[in-house]
């Protein structure tokens, strides 16, 4: 994805230069700072699921961000200095075959070995169209050293017969996009940032036509986040991570169009 000059939020009182790119396994160490600034313990992603989703699905996971500048009296062209991107907000996401965000979907699989792998994360972001060939597959013994035995043991193929609904972790053929992380670094709060990520992410994801909608769980007291940015409210969600007490919200790209428009420049 290229990423995009935006136009300043009105709300911005430091008028920063800020654009929006996907997330990759490079960013990971900026991500789970951000996230454990941002939610209490239980509430967390943990490592492990932030490496797993930006690599099997980074393009559903982006970042608003600005650059460091270099001091407004360093005289130019003798200056050593290399400006450093800083990660003002993010959102991670996946996609699951349910409706709304389950606790299945918030998982990693349980069969993902070595996110390391290549041949592991090729597999992870299977479709259900090659879940049979993958049945096919005789399972690899545990403990093997070359190239080839690592890729066929780095994931375990499904031991299903049939598609299950509700499958663990991302799945890329679902239709609903799941939106697992949400957050701005307390510093850039109250100026608009997660309304300008939000609609983009909305913008972009309707325009590529991967799904049929994007769903999220939040606690009830952040609801007005999401109706602003053309979310609806579903009821009481069923999860019980972070000890439950969530509700599902939707953005439905089938249906009435959301108030979620966005300018963007260059
Ligand atoms: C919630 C959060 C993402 C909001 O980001 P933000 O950039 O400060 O929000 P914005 O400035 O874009 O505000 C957008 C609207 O949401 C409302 N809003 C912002 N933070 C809110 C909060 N914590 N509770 C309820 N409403 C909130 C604002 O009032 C604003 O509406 P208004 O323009 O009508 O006043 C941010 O506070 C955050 O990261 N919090 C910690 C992590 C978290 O709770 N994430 C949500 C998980 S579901």
């Amino acid at each position: 994805m290229q990423s995009m000059a935006l136009t300043f939020h009105p709300k911005s009182a430091s008028k920063m230069h800020v654009y929006i790119r996907t997330l990759t396994i490079n960013d990971l160490d900026k991500v789970i700072e951000l996230e454990n600034a941002s939610f209490p313990e239980a509430e967390r992603g943990t490592p492990e699921k932030f490496k797993y989703r930006l690599t099997v699905c980074g393009e559903l996971c982006h970042g608003l961000f600005t650059m460091t500048k270099p001091h407004p009296d360093t005289p130019k062209g003798v200056s050593d200095f290399k400006p450093k991107e800083i990660l003002i907000a993010m959102i991670i996401g996946s996609k699951t075959d349910a409706a709304l965000v389950t606790d299945a979907s918030m998982r990693v699989p349980s069969n993902t070995i070595n996110l390391t792998s290549e041949s592991a994360l090729d597999s992870a972001s299977h479709t259900k169209d090659d879940d049979d060939s993958q049945n096919k597959q005789p399972t690899a013994s545990a403990g093997s050293s070359t190239q080839a035995d690592a890729s066929s043991s780095a994931l375990q193929p499904l031991k299903v017969s049939k598609p299950v609904p509700d499958r663990e972790g991302h799945v890329e053929a679902g239709d609903t996009i799941c939106i697992h992380s949400m957050c701005v670094a307390s510093s850039y709060r109250g100026m608009g940032h997660s309304q300008i990520l939000l609609k983009d992410y909305i913008s972009r994801m309707r325009d590529a036509g991967v799904s049929k909608r994007i769903a999220l769980i939040c606690h009830r007291e952040i609801t007005g986040v999401y109706t602003k940015a053309g979310f609806r409210y579903r009821g009481t969600s069923k999860v019980t991570h972070g000890g439950g007490d969530w509700v599902d919200m939707t953005y439905e790209f089938s249906g009435p169009p959301g108030k979620a428009t966005f300018r963007r420049q260059g």
